[in-house]
């Protein structure tokens, strides 16, 4: 993508998301050229390009305005020819510098993690972990170093279908395959199905780790839109899926990150369908969904495959132990190739801990472990809607999550995230600004917020912080 279709991509998600409503006056050239550092000929090729797009409209000697029906306010379902014609461009992703700028500074241990991606370690039985890594290590047949190659040990993907099972779906043993959590699951299964150049449909917003994977493996991202209320836009989707030769699909399903968002039993149903008529893969992220606060774990898509198109990919790093790295994918069709490149890669994930995990899962009580963390998940989220109604201000939006320890907050309009997350981290709080999540780098006015810590005195500070931050001038994008 040309710089000034990237400058255009984020302006025109701006306008989108209502960060700069319908009528209003767009920054001014030379404000569009200091604040990007971009030269004029790419900002004014940007705005005729969201001209041509029919989202802003020239006045002669005033400027660009927001054209009347461009503006698209969160919660409303998005499926307007515009923004099809938005969604429906693909291009290479640049985004890892920002991610990674952002989570180097969340890294500090007294940091307050309002930003990160990993739940409380508190909530983990790590003792009874260990007993079993422990018992595991103690019994180890010297062979397993090899039997356990990959698919992997055969204890652990028995327990693992078996949990495919309580859900009513009949997985292969064969097709699961072992993996260092759920990321190595995920790009082993990207790197099977596409090649340098090829276009993959994602979530805008959606998980970073999808982007810079798409980068890394110079592929090309059609960004999906995710409706905060209904999820993944299948309209859309369809749209891109004639325009792009979209190789293949990266999405969640269940309690989206960052958005909370699960795709109804008809959505899923439909996105399968949908897909198998284009003969396209399904990366299917699922690593939050036994983190249900409703009595049963949403279907997957994987579910509704009767095609082998489906890879699920899941990991205990979000449920039992993140350290442990034991993640796994049932693959459908794609399940061997899959394995030989994760033979090809990392050769195994760590035996020891292989068959440490099979055990606790035969023995450690996995499902009331479960109960306890999704009951105290629930209370979490409790507190956490709590503070915002105490501490944010009026205007601030999100959408109840029905599970995972993500909130999705849309924050007024005049607030840019990048800058409230500067100053946050200065005030030793750290939060997940929106432009990580999407290839155009938008939602500039959107945060995560991570509710998967016990409620403590400090984080009730930490939101009070924000609170306060908010009504700052400094975290205002300045006036046009
Ligand atoms: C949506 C999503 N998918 C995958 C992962 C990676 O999971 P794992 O730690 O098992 O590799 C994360 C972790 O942050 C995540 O949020």
């Amino acid at each position: 993508m040309h710089r000034y279709e990237t400058l255009a991509h984020t302006m025109a998600e701006e306008i989108r998301s209502g960060s700069i409503p319908v009528g209003a006056r767009m920054p001014s050239l030379r404000h569009v050229i200091a604040q990007h550092g971009v030269s004029q000929a790419t900002a004014t090729r940007a705005y005729y390009l969201l001209e041509e797009w029919g989202l802003v409209r020239a006045q002669e000697r005033s400027g660009y305005y927001v054209a009347p029906g461009a503006g698209v306010t969160a919660g409303q379902t998005v499926g307007t020819a515009v923004e099809r014609t938005l969604l429906a461009s693909a291009g290479k992703v640049d985004i890892s510098d920002l991610v990674f700028s952002v989570l180097d500074a969340a890294r500090e241990p007294d940091i307050v993690p309002l930003g990160s991606a990993f739940p409380s370690p508190q909530l983990f039985p790590l003792e009874r972990l260990a007993k079993s890594l422990a018992t595991a290590s103690r019994n180890l047949n010297p062979w397993s170093t090899v039997v356990d190659l990959p698919p992997g040990n055969e204890a652990l993907r028995q327990q693992i279908a078996l949990r495919y099972m309580g859900m009513g779906i009949a997985q292969p043993m064969d097709e699961i395959v072992v993996t260092n959590g759920a990321l190595e699951a995920l790009n082993l299964c990207l790197m099977a199905v596409t090649r340098p150049g090829d276009c993959v449909a994602v979530e805008s917003p959606g998980f970073y780790a999808a982007l810079q994977a798409i980068e890394r493996l110079d592929l090309r991202a059609v960004p999906i839109r995710v409706d905060p209320v209904t999820g993944l836009d299948l309209d859309a989707l369809a749209a891109a899926l004639e325009r792009h030769p979209i190789r293949a699909c990266w999405f969640m399903t269940n309690f989206q990150n960052p958005t909370g968002v699960t795709l109804s039993v008809e959505k899923k149903r439909a996105l399968v369908d949908l897909l198998a008529r284009h003969g396209v893969p399904l990366i299917e992220d699922d690593v939050y969904g036994e983190l249900h606060f409703e009595s049963d774990y949403p279907l997957p898509a994987l579910a509704f495959d009767t095609h082998g198109l489906v890879m699920h990919c899941s990991s205990f790093s979000k449920t039992l132990a993140p350290g442990y790295r034991i993640g796994w994918t049932a693959a459908g069709r794609y399940a061997q190739k899959v394995q030989r490149l994760k033979l090809m890669s990392t050769l195994s994930a760590s035996i020891p801990v292989q068959a440490g995990m099979a055990d606790y899962l035969q023995h450690g009580s996995y499902d009331r472990h479960l109960r306890k963390v999704r009951a105290a998940l629930r209370a979490q989220l409790g507190e956490m809607e709590r503070a915002i109604r105490r501490w944010l201000p009026r205007g601030v939006r999100y959408a109840r999550p029905g599970g995972g320890y993500f909130v999705w907050l849309e924050l007024p309009e005049a607030i840019d995230a990048m800058a409230l997350h500067r100053l946050a981290i200065a005030s030793g709080v750290s939060l997940a600004p929106g432009p990580i999540f999407s290839p155009e780098h938008g939602f500039r006015n959107c945060i995560r917020l991570n509710f998967g810590h016990p409620w403590s005195e400090t984080i009730e500070a930490a939101m009070r912080t924000l609170g306060k931050l908010l009504a700052d001038p400094a975290v205002r994008v300045p006036a046009t």
